[in-house]
């Protein structure tokens, strides 16, 4: 089988592919044959060193593929050799060939593509459990949706559109056009407006009632403060920490300064009327019956044409480095995939 390795903390350039004999699926796995496997924005911070869960380089990043199952191993029905599939990996799924814990995998529905399936698992995971699960969007409220051009920002915005909710998405401003397409109601470029003022004055002054940013930093400290009464900012990554191709803390560090430390005590959120919650679906690994659930919901809503993953480009797995580029170099609208 081939891997991409993350070799050592650096630029995209770091990454590397090699070959290693195939696995064996262990008792409860069954062996996938990766047609797609999805690059999320994680996986630069890991390859940046800045992402603790990230196993000790070297180490072949990964949290999703899709593909075909060719062997399973014991205690697994042996009718899930054969099917098309995807699934939630932990860590590993930059690679061809790869075994997973059958309670991890999905079957396929007829008609989707593998690289539809491949855009799955993170970005509309994420996006349900903070617009459904954690934010409880109702019709009628006006959602703020941060790096809306991003796989989790289009999977949210599709899952709020069909809520009936407004959205209001920030991006940079290349992307406003095709982003109004897939849905945004209105779009702010954050690089050149003040998206707190910008949500003010779209909003009449009265704010909005959901937030998901995963921006961090100052960009929670302003959300904060733009949230109507009973309004919940859902916070779910750091995109701000990385500034740079190489690795370097300064980014994390002014996060870290910026990040409002204080403002969250439970006295300042009962006399608000605000709530505030983090999402890590890297710390769901304990809860997959419930995910289950919410990929039963998910696919019921792509049969419905709600759910439409969007792939932005495929590179080729020798073409890791440019994956990593494209994403940092903010050029992608949805999904960035790698196919063997
Ligand atoms: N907690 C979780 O479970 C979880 C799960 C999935 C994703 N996330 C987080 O959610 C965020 C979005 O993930 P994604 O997979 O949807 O992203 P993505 O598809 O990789 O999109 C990346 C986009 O983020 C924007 N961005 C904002 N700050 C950036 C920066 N400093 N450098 C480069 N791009 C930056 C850029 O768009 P614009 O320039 O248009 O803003 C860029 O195109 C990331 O922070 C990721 O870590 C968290």
């Amino acid at each position: 089988m081939r891997q991409i390795w993350i070799t050592r903390a650096g630029p995209p350039e770091v990454l590397e592919v090699r070959e290693a004999p195939d696995p064996e699926p262990k008792s409860g796995e069954v062996r996938i044959r990766v047609e797609a496997s999805g690059v999320n924005f994680a996986d630069i911070l890991g390859r940046l060193g800045l992402y603790p869960d990230l196993p000790p380089m070297p180490v072949v990043p990964g949290y999703e593929v899709s593909g075909r199952v060719d062997a399973a191993g014991a205690g697994v029905e042996g009718d899930w050799v054969g099917r098309d599939v995807f699934a939630a990996t932990r860590f590993g799924g930059y690679a061809d060939v790869v075994c997973v814990p059958v309670d991890q995998v999905f079957p396929r529905p007829a008609g989707m593509s593998a690289l539809e399936a491949a855009a799955i698992p993170v970005n509309y995971f994420t996006a349900w459990q903070l617009v459904v699960v954690m934010g409880g969007l109702k019709r009628g409220e006006t959602v703020l949706i941060h790096s809306a051009g991003g796989g989790v920002g289009i999977a949210a915005t599709q899952i709020a559109k069909h809520i009936g909710a407004r959205v209001i998405g920030t991006a940079s401003a290349a992307k406003h056009a095709e982003l109004r397409v897939l849905g945004a109601d209105h779009l702010i470029d954050y690089r050149t407006e003040d998206f707190e003022v910008r949500t003010r004055e779209i909003t009449g002054g009265r704010g909005v009632e959901l937030i998901l940013d995963a921006v961090g930093g100052d960009s929670w400290k302003k959300g904060y403060r733009v949230l109507a009464r009973t309004g919940r900012l859902g916070m779910f990554g750091i995109s701000a920490a990385v500034t740079q191709k190489e690795r370097s803390i300064f980014g994390m560090l002014s996060v870290l300064a910026s990040t409002p430390w204080l403002q969250f005590n439970p006295l300042s959120l009962m006399n608000a009327n605000k709530g505030v919650f983090g999402v890590n679906l890297g710390h769901m690994w304990g809860e997959l019956d419930r995910q289950r659930s919410w990929a039963v919901q998910l696919l019921d809503l792509w049969k419905e044409g709600v759910v439409k993953p969007k792939i932005a480009k495929t590179f080729r797995f020798d073409e890791a480095p440019l994956a990593h580029h494209f994403i940092q170099d903010r050029g992608n609208i949805g999904k960035v995939l790698l196919v063997p």
